[in-house]
Order: structure tokens, then C-alpha cells, then sequence
């Protein structure tokens, strides 16, 4: 039966019986309604951006060492400005901006956002799929914020999310156990209830990985990307949440490796790794360094990067057991 638009549940209806009465309680839903509102600024300014000024660079380099996009910039405004005015978010920290911005230290404003407002930046310009990714935490105390109540390992995330700009604009949400798709529906500027309880699916259907960095992988990685390449095909975007989520539906390993170039990996662990490795978890699937469970890692400095595998757990496993053989 095809339900109408009108019978399909909307986001806060759904995450506030599926979520932990105790977030939503203290203002869960006021935090993803200031993620839907900023995605939805977001959502506008891609699908008209080479008729609203949004293609190319601002010519400014952020703490990444990256050139600054146009819409890498406007999202990050519309992110900052959503969830610092919502009311629930005590601090926040952007990939686009070196130093946390703290909000307020008030008991009524229990959460903590990491996020990156643009993800796959160098397809902007080509209209290939983007997206913005979420880390949640709660306060453990009323003490007031600082850096450190930033740094803390992804297995404290209460709830992480993402949104793919792609032929449709879907938004996931993950809490405890649970993760739920909600697609913008464009009449009535609703994210409605379009993929129920999402469970990785346990046959992995494709590798993706950047196969022009396999001169720079160590042996022990060459050796385990051959083992996939042997058994998958590959799939390959380039907008790291685009193939996340891909792989999350399909099932699927991504894999962006550390190298010679680029030791600790170029993926960031704080709004990338760590997000969407929670939402992997709570799907059935796992996520790792290579060496060890992503969101066991205790982050030193908010930026830091990560190698990442991320996918099916049973793939993930063959490839660490291959890393870690390869390697004695
Ligand atoms: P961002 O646009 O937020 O900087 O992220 C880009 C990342 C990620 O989205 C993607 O998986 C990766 O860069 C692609 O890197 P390569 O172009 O080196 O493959
Ligand atoms: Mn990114
Ligand atoms: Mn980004």
C-alpha cells in the first residue's frame, strides 16, 4: 500500500517514542530539529548552487590546511546559527572552524555537537551526492564547558546523524539501538519516515576505497585491499557519507586508509569517523582504526584525523585480521 504523504510519520514523531526518554526529555528533538533546519538551508543552496553563487572556493584555507568552498562556508553558518540558537546546545565544534564555539553553560543546555556542515566538498562543483554528518553528545555534568568536554570518545555519543544532498536528501538518525532514514519531502519541507529500524544487510556488496592512493598504502594494506578487490566490486563517490551510506543500505566496506603520505589518514575522527561509526554500530555493522574500535579512541585535539574502515563487521574483521597478520 502506498501510503500518502500526509500518513508518513515526520521525524520528531518518530524519534520521540524510538529515542531514550531521558534525551528526549531534556531536548534530543530540539537538537535534530536544529539539524533538519540548517539541512534544509543546506538542501536549497545545492540544488540551485551554480544559480545562487555557491560553486567554487572562498579563496580562504581553514585549520584543515583546505581551501574554503562557498558552500562549505553557508553551511557552516546555517549549521552554527541553528544549533547555537535552538536552545539545547551548551557548545559545538565545526570542521570549517579552528576553535569550539561555546553557546552557553546553562543545565538546560545538555548537548554537545561536533559536525561537518559539507562532506565531499570537491564534488560541489560537479553535482555529485554531499552531506553533513553530526556527532551528539550529552554534558556528564553542569560543570562549565570546556575543550575536553569535546574530546571524548565516540562510544559516548547519545545519538549521531547525517544528511545525503543526493537524488533524494535523506537525514539518518541513530540513537541506542535504533537508526531510522527520514527523506525531505519537498511540499511540505517535512523529513517523513522513509527507512524504518535500517539494519546493515549481512552480505556485503562492494569495497570502496581510493584506488589511486594504493601506492602509498603499507604492504599489510595492499594486501588487504587485494583480498577485497578478489571477492567485491568497487564503488568509489568520493563524498565520504555518500559511500557510507550506500554501504550501510547494501552493505559494504569503506576504507580510507593511513599511508606514507598521510600517516594518521586523512578522515577526521571527531565529525566523521566517530558519527558514522556509531551509526554503524547501532545497524549491526563496526567500525575500525585498523588496529582498534573507532569509537574506543580518546581524541587528543579536536581535529584529529584517523585512518577508517567502516562497513559490514564481518568484512571489518577479515580486513584487521589481514592488517594485523600481514604486519607481524
Ligand atoms: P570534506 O569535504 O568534509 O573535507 O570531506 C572529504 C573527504 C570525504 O568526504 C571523502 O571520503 C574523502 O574526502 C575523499 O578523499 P579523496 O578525494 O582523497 O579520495
Ligand atoms: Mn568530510
Ligand atoms: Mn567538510
Amino acid at each position: 500500500m502506498v501510503m500518502t504523504d500526509a500518513a508518513i510519520p515526520a521525524l520528531t514523531d518518530v524519534v520521540s517514542q524510538s529515542a531514550p526518554a531521558e534525551l528526549v526529555a531534556d531536548g534530543l528533538l530540539t537538537v535534530l530539529e536544529a539539524i533538519a533546519a540548517g539541512a534544509k538551508r543546506v538542501d536549497g543552496l545545492t540544488r540551485r548552487a551554480a544559480l545562487a553563487g555557491m560553486l567554487g572556493d572562498t579563496g580562504e584555507t581553514n585549520v584543515q590546511g583546505e581551501i574554503v568552498q562557498v558552500l562549505d562556508a553557508a553551511g557552516t553558518d546555517a549549521f552554527v546559527s541553528a544549533l547555537r540558537d535552538c536552545g539545547a546546545v551548551a557548545a559545538l565544534a565545526c570542521e570549517e572552524l579552528e576553535e569550539a564555539v561555546f553557546v552557553s553553560d546553562a543545565a538546560d543546555h545538555p548537548y554537545l555537537v561536533m559536525f561537518d556542515p559539507v562532506d565531499g566538498s570537491s564534488n560541489i562543483d560537479v553535482a555529485v551526492t554531499i552531506g553533513s554528518i553530526f556527532a551528539i553528545y550529552r554534558r556528564t555534568d553542569d560543570a562549565p564547558v570546556t575543550d575536553a568536554a569535546l574530546l571524548r570518545p565516540g562510544r559516548e555519543q547519545c545519538a549521531a546523524a547525517y544528511v545525503v544532498y543526493g537524488s533524494s536528501t535523506v537525514m539518518v538518525v541513530a540513537t541506542e539501538g535504533r537508526v531510522d532514514g527520514f527523506t525531505l519531502d519537498p511540499a511540505s519541507g517535512e523529513f517523513l519516515h522513509s527507512h524504518d529500524q535500517i539494519q546493515i544487510p549481512a552480505k556485503c556488496a562492494a569495497y570502496s576505497v581510493n584506488e589511486g592512493n594504493q601506492g602509498n598504502w603499507h604492504p599489510e594494506m595492499q594486501a588487504a585491499v587485494s583480498a577485497l578487490r578478489a571477492d567485491y566490486g568497487l564503488r568509489y563517490v568520493g563524498s565520504l557519507v555518500a559511500d557510507f551510506h550506500r554501504d550501510l543500505l547494501k552493505g559494504g566496506i569503506f576504507l580510507y586508509p593511513g599511508d606514507v603520505k598521510s600517516p594518521g589518514g586523512k578522515l577526521r575522527l571527531g565529525y566523521e569517523a566517530n558519527p558514522l561509526c556509531y551509526v554503524a554500530e547501532q545497524a549491526g555493522g563496526a567500525g575500525s582504526t585498523g588496529t582498534e574500535r573507532i569509537l574506543d579512541v580518546q581524541p587528543q585535539q579536536l581535529h584529529q584525523r584517523t585512518p577508517l574502515i567502516v562497513g559490514n563487521a564481518d568484512v571489518v574483521e577479515r580486513v584487521t585480521t589481514i592488517l594485523s597478520e600481514s604486519a607481524s
